[in-house]
């Protein structure tokens, strides 16, 4: 069993959570004694019932135990691999959109130059801190993997704006399998271990089904503030999603931007083929040398397009996942 290893400071602030540390001994780690699991490209460490990537794990109760919500946050939670790149970038262009002009007539799109995730900044990775987060202007655009469950309970009290993104479990599935490959400069997971951890909830913020449920319920709870988005929902109509979504954000559409195009300029600015064709999405990249990955911009891209699963998995496999959701989701309301 691998154990995190984690830097003095945060180890310091974790030992003073009352949530983990009131159960160990004074001188035990109290991440080493976490349940960790190998086979994805980096470990996971099973906390507060989700499997989290075992070297974030310092960071993500940071978040949990420090970070101070703003009640006009809009906060854009996604279950990895559903879409949260494309998710960024729209609403990024959305709400910035008075701010850049018409990106027909520009070159100057900070889309056109940057990655969407340095333009929306985790809340959970190794390169934000919490001092970056504190000092960003209101409102502030941020994006989490985080499960409802690990956000400060505040995020709800305070009513921030919550656009949560999920996809097709499926789908997903060979999404993170791609991905993760990708992302090792290790060994790689084969597609039928990818399928029982994951299947097992066992993969990184799972399981997928706890974290979709969290924020369904959430946004059954807090219907104005809370929108529980599908990406097939944006691949099928992506012009309506981004209506909507500047509806929701309280920064609509008028009917002149409407006639200018600007909503389709949207669509354009932030579709697979744009995005995926640009010289920074294409050459940039992040590395986390503990973490021993490194990640291509370039691999948030890969297919975009939905139900790409039939050409890897066996009809056997979708059946069992579809089972399992069924199963999973029973009584929610929550269907794929
Ligand atoms: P595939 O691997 O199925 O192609 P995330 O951003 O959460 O990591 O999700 C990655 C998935 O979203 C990948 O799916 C990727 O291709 C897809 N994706 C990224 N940007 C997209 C865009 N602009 N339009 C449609 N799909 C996009």
């Amino acid at each position: 069993m691998e154990h995190v290893r984690v830097e003095t400071k945060e180890r310091d602030s974790i030992s003073q959570g009352a949530a983990i540390s009131s159960e160990i001994k004074h001188d035990e780690d109290p991440i080493a004694t976490l349940p960790t699991r190998e086979g994805w490209s980096t470990p996971l460490t099973l906390y507060n019932n989700f499997w989290l990537r075992s070297h974030l794990l310092p960071k993500c109760i940071l978040i949990k135990e420090n970070f101070k919500p703003r009640h006009d946050d809009i906060i854009l939670a996604t279950s990895p691999k559903s879409g949260t790149t494309w998710l960024k970038a729209i609403v990024f262009a959305i709400i910035n959109r008075s701010r850049y002009g018409s990106f027909a007539n520009t070159d100057h799109h900070p889309l056109l130059t940057q990655n969407p995730h340095t333009l929306v900044p985790f809340m959970c990775v190794k390169g934000t801190d919490l001092k970056q987060l504190e000092t960003m202007p209101s409102p502030r655009l941020l994006a989490t993997h985080l499960p409802l469950s690990l956000l400060p309970t505040a995020v709800s009290t305070m009513g921030c704006r919550i656009v949560y993104l999920c996809r097709e479990p499926k789908d997903v599935l060979i999404s993170w399998w791609h991905y993760d490959n990708k992302a090792a400069q290790g060994s790689k997971i084969d597609l039928d271990t990818a399928f029982a951890m994951f299947s097992e909830g066992c993969s990184s913020f799972g399981p997928f089904w706890d974290h979709y449920l969290q924020y369904w319920k959430e946004s059954l709870q807090r219907p104005g503030e809370v929108v529980f988005l599908r990406y097939e929902e944006i691949s099928s109509d992506p012009l309506k999603v981004v209506r909507d979504l500047a509806l929701f954000l309280g920064m609509h559409f008028t009917e002149e931007e409407k006639r200018n195009g600007a909503d389709e300029e949207v669509v354009r600015l932030c579709s697979f083929k744009n995005l995926s064709s640009l010289d920074v999405n294409k050459n940039g990249g992040f590395g986390n040398a503990e973490a021993k990955i490194y990640v291509r911009y370039s691999s948030h891209f890969r297919h975009g397009k939905t139900g790409d699963w039939v050409n890897y998995m066996t009809k056997e496999m979708g059946e069992k996942l579809d089972c399992l959701v069924d199963e999973k989701f029973k009584g929610s309301g929550l269907k794929f």
